[in-house]
């Protein structure tokens, strides 16, 4: 296996979110977030699976930092629980709440792991879903600049990477549009104002977080894809540029030029959400670092029975179309479209990958997990990055999706996205063969 190559100081970590590890979900003063709700509700998740316990780290981080520290990983991307800081979403503290974090990060400094926070990986406080409908309506947004307040004056001291929000078309889309996530919304006449106001949530978040820690670096988490007409016809052509719009552009053209696509609304003028006289300049506001969790391309087809959208976009590629070793959706090359995009269009910001990996359901055989194709896949993506950034590209750091297995939203526990295997009845972890290839990697980094 080749080791791909990373320039001095490139950060290796994983990363994790809130819901998806911590457990503790009605403890020590938590407010009930819409994920607590939602997947008590039968019928959401797979196997009726929730995150109550998930991996229990609100009871023991020590052992994954023990782990992250075995495999000489170098940083950690998780996020907090906003409902563990803040029960109500606004107004009183639960400082034990913040208390866990704390300590979190302690520990994570004690062995030289960089610590990023997300601020919101999705598990929006039920308290401010109930009153405003969560993104839905704008005072969520300066709630969530409060919030964002709130976290930075307590660590913002040790901590100085920060990550807004966690991939805002997946909330405003699988959240309030399809209703497959938290909380479990099914109207698309919410789902633009959504986004809209989870951006302008960022761009006060970023303003607040500069007043109080003006040596953080503060930047926000997409989820990008190329995408690809699912054949050559026009009007296949035609939904990609859309699905593109919709999935990337409406995000970075905000952000970066402070302007949402026309051509979009041109489409879906019934749905332009009110957007207020200062917000494009609030949500274009200079920030540090883009963030880039990035996993496979989409294709896009034409439909005429989606009103208004009129496409349809699948990860899987039409009949005939498969990467050799990771299958129909393995698409490495990616990491060096998008980062050439980045560069071309958008000024070539630093870029952090938060995220990229791959699922099994390998179990564990006589102690071991051999998860190669995790090893290969990241080798193949990791080469596709590196090319980027000899292409110019200002990439500072790689998170793999994810540390150990865990609850994976509304699939359960059914997907192991982890380096590390989780026996989620005993919570025994064993590192998995592509742990320790990503240690060797790090070891082999010339420095
Ligand atoms: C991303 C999410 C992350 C995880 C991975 C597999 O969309 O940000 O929480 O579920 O997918």
């Amino acid at each position: 296996m080749a080791f791909p190559q990373f320039p001095k100081n490139f950060l290796f970590g994983t990363a994790t979110a809130a819901y998806q590890i911590e457990g503790g979900w009605n403890e020590d003063g938590k407010g009930l977030s819409t994920w607590d709700v939602f997947t008590h509700k039968p019928g959401k998740v797979m196997n009726g699976d929730n995150g109550d316990t998930a991996c229990d780290t609100y009871h023991d981080f020590q052992t994954d930092i023990e782990i992250m520290s075995e495999l000489e990983l170098q940083a950690y991307r998780f996020s907090i629980a906003w409902s563990r800081v803040l029960p109500q979403g606004k107004g009183q503290v639960n400082q034990k709440g913040l208390d866990y974090y704390n300590r979190l990060v302690d520990a994570l400094l004690s062995k030289n792991i960089v610590p990023f926070i997300t601020m919101f990986h999705w598990d929006m406080p039920q308290a401010l879903f109930e009153q405003y409908g969560g993104f839905a309506s704008r005072e969520t947004s300066s709630y969530f600049a409060d919030y964002a307040e709130v976290i930075v004056k307590s660590l913002g001291d040790r901590v100085k990477h920060w990550i807004t929000l966690n991939e805002p078309w997946e909330h405003a889309f699988f959240g309030h549009f399809v209703g497959e996530h938290a909380p479990g919304v099914t109207n698309p006449w919410t789902y633009f104002k959504v986004a809209h106001h989870e951006l302008l949530g960022h761009g006060l978040a970023v303003e607040r977080v500069r007043s109080i820690a003006p040596d953080a670096q503060v930047g926000i988490t997409l989820s990008q894809f190329p995408v690809y007409p699912y054949d050559d016809t026009p009007q296949h052509h035609e939904a990609a540029c859309f699905a593109d719009l919709f999935m990337n552009r409406f995000f970075l053209d905000g952000l970066y030029k402070g302007q949402y696509p026309e051509a979009l609304f041109k489409r879906m003028r019934l749905f332009r959400p009110k957007i207020e006289a200062d917000d494009m300049k609030i949500i274009s506001r200079p920030f540090d670092f883009l963030g880039v969790n990035y996993y496979t391309r989409q294709y896009a087809r034409h439909v005429w029975y989606i009103p208004f959208l009129r496409t349809w976009v699948d990860r899987d590629p039409p009949p005939g179309i498969s990467h050799p070793e990771l299958g129909p959706q393995g698409y490495p090359e990616g990491m060096r479209e998008l980062n050439k995009r980045y560069r071309e269009e958008y000024g070539n910001p630093i870029v952090y990958i938060t995220e990229n990996g791959t699922f099994d359901q390998l179990s564990v055989e006589d102690g071991h997990v051999k998860d190669t194709l995790r090893q290969r896949y990241l080798e193949l993506y990791l080469t596709e990055l590196s090319k980027a950034i000899k292409e110019g590209s200002d990439v500072r750091g790689y998170f793999i999706w994810t540390l150990m297995d865990n609850f994976e939203w509304n699939s359960g526990f059914s997907k192991r996205f982890g380096l590390v295997h989780v026996d989620h009845k005993t919570q025994r972890r064993i590192v998995k063969d592509s742990g320790y290839w990503v240690r060797e990697l790090i070891r082999r980094q010339q420095v």
